[in-house]
């Protein structure tokens, strides 16, 4: 009734179907793998604490106040000295402005870069909430195919080729869905296909800390930022998500239009998290913190994937994470994943069907695994019932 008022814009874009698995799972009985949250039991919650009674008494109430679009100048510059830190990248807080979250990044550089009909590159599959943003913009979305070790790179050459797109999108770390990470010689190569092109690249970099290997980080694509990269990052996974804090680095001329896009947005991030998660980055010691959640999650991978070795059909594909919050899953070609789904929550498991994270999904026999939310026994237990799920199709 009331659909003659709504743009096309919004008319046409998908709904989150993650949501809607989400309510199927809200079942206390239902062992879930659908969801992509943080352990709770990974938020600094007593430092945070101390954190709320010192800004309220150092600074009163500007934390309560409107604030600049930019961000506190604080936490921008703890940005900047981080990635000084780790990649030596050669940045002021002018390259840098807070956002609502990575998400917000995406809306606003959807905003400010995606015309209708633009073509955008994407991973095959790639983050639905990337798929979600940029389609309220009009994005004609094109795909590269992922591999074990990263893009395809005849994939990526041909579609460069055929589409020339203005902007790309991708998710060189423990990538959601796939948990997969682009290896150093895909990423050489990467950058040697596009380094000539016309074309924005977009590097999401929420997971790129919580990497369960020692050894140094492997490099972003394209150092030392140029003038073509826009790199993403975000509070949400190694503090917590619920602050909806994130940031954009990029060229100054990129920032300036962005913090536009933002001022019509928001006017600015929540003031309140902002001096909070300041106040704890200053005052604690975040790497610390950061070895905790990845002792966390590495065992609970490690539970996963020896669990899937142990039960899953020899026919059944998944990937090892190096890092992050997910495994993805293949069944073997054919196999309907819905149907999967359906037997899986008669056996009291949940998870995320491939549909969301493609372009144009038709015959979908991939699915999401998190492991981040349940301890290593429940994980044994629910990949067991997953398993005579599968066995059962
Ligand atoms: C790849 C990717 N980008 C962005 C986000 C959004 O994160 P946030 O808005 O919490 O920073 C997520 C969240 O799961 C994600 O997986």
């Amino acid at each position: 009734m009331f659909e003659k008022y709504f743009t096309e814009r919004i008319k046409k874009t998908p709904s989150s179907f993650i949501r809607e698995i989400l309510k199927v799972t809200q079942n206390p009985e239902i062992i879930s793998f659908a969801g992509g949250l943080p352990n709770p039991i990974s938020f600094p919650q007593e430092e945070l604490k101390i954190s709320m009674n010192r800004i309220a008494d150092k600074y009163g109430a500007k934390i309560y106040q409107y604030s600049t679009t930019m961000g506190l100048d604080s936490l921008r510059q703890f940005i900047v000295d981080r990635y000084k830190k780790i990649w030596n990248m050669d940045i002021t807080v002018d390259n840098v402005i807070i956002t609502t979250g990575s998400q917000q990044a995406l809306d606003l550089i959807g905003k400010v870069i995606v015309n209708e009909g633009d073509s955008v590159l994407v991973e095959k599959p790639s983050y639905l909430g990337l798929l979600q943003a940029f389609c309220v913009y009009g994005a004609n979305y094109v795909t590269a195919k992922l591999n074990d070790d990263g893009l395809d790179i005849e994939d990526l050459k041909n579609t460069l080729k055929t589409y020339k797109p203005k902007i790309a999108y991708l998710i060189p770390n423990f990538q959601n869905p796939t948990g997969i990470t682009y290896t150093l010689e895909n990423r050489k190569k990467i950058f040697d296909v596009i380094k000539d092109e016309d074309m924005l690249l977009v590097q999401d970099d929420p997971y790129g800390e919580l990497r369960f290997e020692e050894g140094e980080r492997i490099p972003y694509i394209g150092m030392n930022l140029s003038e073509k990269n826009i790199y993403l990052g975000s509070f949400s996974k190694i503090v917590t998500p619920g602050m909806r804090l994130g940031y954009i680095i990029a060229n100054k001329e990129l920032i300036k239009m962005l913090e536009t896009a933002k001022q019509a947005a928001d006017l600015h991030s929540n003031i309140f998290g902002q001096y909070l998660i300041s106040d704890y980055l200053h005052n604690n010691d975040l790497d610390k913190h950061i070895e905790k959640i990845k002792h966390l999650y590495k065992t609970q991978a490690n539970a996963m994937v020896s669990a899937m070795e142990e039960y899953f059909p020899s026919n059944v594909k998944f990937t090892r994470p190096k890092g992050g919050m997910f495994t993805w899953v293949t069944l073997e070609e054919g196999k309907d994943v819905m149907k999967l789904f359906d037997e899986a929550i008669k056996r009291k498991v949940a998870f995320v069907p491939g549909h969301p994270f493609y372009v144009n999904p038709l015959n979908v026999n991939t699915l999401r695994l998190n492991y981040t939310n349940a301890d290593s026994s429940t994980i044994r237990t629910g990949i067991e019932h997953l398993a005579d799920a599968i066995k059962q199709l």
